[in-house]
C-alpha cells in the first residue's frame, strides 16, 4: 500500500501560510534548499527545477495532490500544471473541467480517491496543501514532514484548517540547517 505524505512548509507557529495567503515568510535561500533538491527534487514546481537545472528523477512520490486553492496559487499567474513530472490531482467541487491537460480534477470525495491511488502501485502519495484539504484527508495521512522555517506569524492558515484528531507521531528523521530551517519527518502511529 502506498503511502500518503504531508510535506510542508511550516512557521514554528503552525501556519503554512499568512492570513492573506502569502507564502514569502518562508526562507528562499540557504542550505536547506540543496537538501530539498537532493531529496526530494520532485516537490520543487516545474519553473525552479528549470531555473536551477534540476531534472533528478522522482525520488519519494510520483503522485501530487492539491486542494483547489493551492492549485490556484501557480494558477493564477498561469502555471497551471505547477509539477507536470508527477501525477497531479486538484480536488474541486467549484472547478468543472481539469485545469490542465495533464492534470486530473477529482470532484468526488477526496477520501475514496486517495484509498483507490494508495492501492496502485508505485512510488508515494504528495500531499501538497492547503491546511483544508489535509483536514479532509487527515486519516488517510500516514507520514507528516515538515519544513518549519525559523519565523512565528501569529495567524495565518493552518496546518489543519478544520481541525484535526489527536494521533501521536513517531519522529522518524531530523535535519537542522544552518539557515535554521528544521526539517522533521514523522510517521503516524496507528493503532492496528
Ligand atoms: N507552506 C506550504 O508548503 C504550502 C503548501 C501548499 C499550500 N500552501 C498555502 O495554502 C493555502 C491554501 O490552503 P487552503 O487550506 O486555503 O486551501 P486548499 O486546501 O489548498 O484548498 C481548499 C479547496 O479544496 C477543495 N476541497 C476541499 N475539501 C474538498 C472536498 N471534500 N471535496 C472536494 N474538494 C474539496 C475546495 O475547492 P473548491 O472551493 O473549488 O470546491 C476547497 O476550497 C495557499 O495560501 C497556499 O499558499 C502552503
Amino acid at each position: 500500500m502506498r503511502l500518503l505524505t504531508y510535506l510542508v512548509a511550516t512557521t514554528a507557529d503552525g501556519f503554512i501560510a499568512t492570513p492573506d495567503g502569502a507564502f514569502d515568510v518562508f526562507l528562499q535561500q540557504g542550505d536547506h534548499l540543496a537538501h530539498l533538491a537532493e531529496t526530494y527534487p520532485e516537490t520543487l514546481p516545474a519553473p525552479f527545477r528549470e531555473a536551477h537545472g534540476i531534472s533528478a528523477p522522482d525520488r519519494h512520490f510520483d503522485t501530487v495532490l492539491m486542494g483547489r486553492k493551492t492549485w490556484a496559487v501557480g494558477g493564477a499567474f498561469g502555471l497551471t500544471s505547477p509539477y507536470p513530472h508527477l501525477r497531479q490531482y486538484v480536488m474541486s467541487r467549484s472547478l468543472t473541467s481539469a485545469p490542465a491537460s495533464d492534470v486530473e480534477l477529482v470532484r468526488g470525495d477526496p477520501v475514496e480517491a486517495v484509498r483507490r491511488l494508495k492501492a496502485e502501485t508505485g512510488l508515494g502519495i504528495w500531499l501538497c496543501g492547503g491546511g483544508e484539504l489535509a483536514s479532509v484527508l487527515g486519516e488517510e495521512i500516514d507520514e507528516l514532514i515538515l519544513k518549519v522555517n525559523p519565523v512565528v506569524v501569529g495567524a495565518g492558515i493552518p496546518l489543519f484548517r478544520g481541525g484535526a484528531r489527536p494521533r501521536a507521531l513517531r519522529l522518524v528523521s531530523h535535519q537542522v540547517f544552518e539557515s535554521g530551517v528544521c526539517i522533521l519527518r514523522y510517521r503516524v502511529q496507528r493503532a492496528e
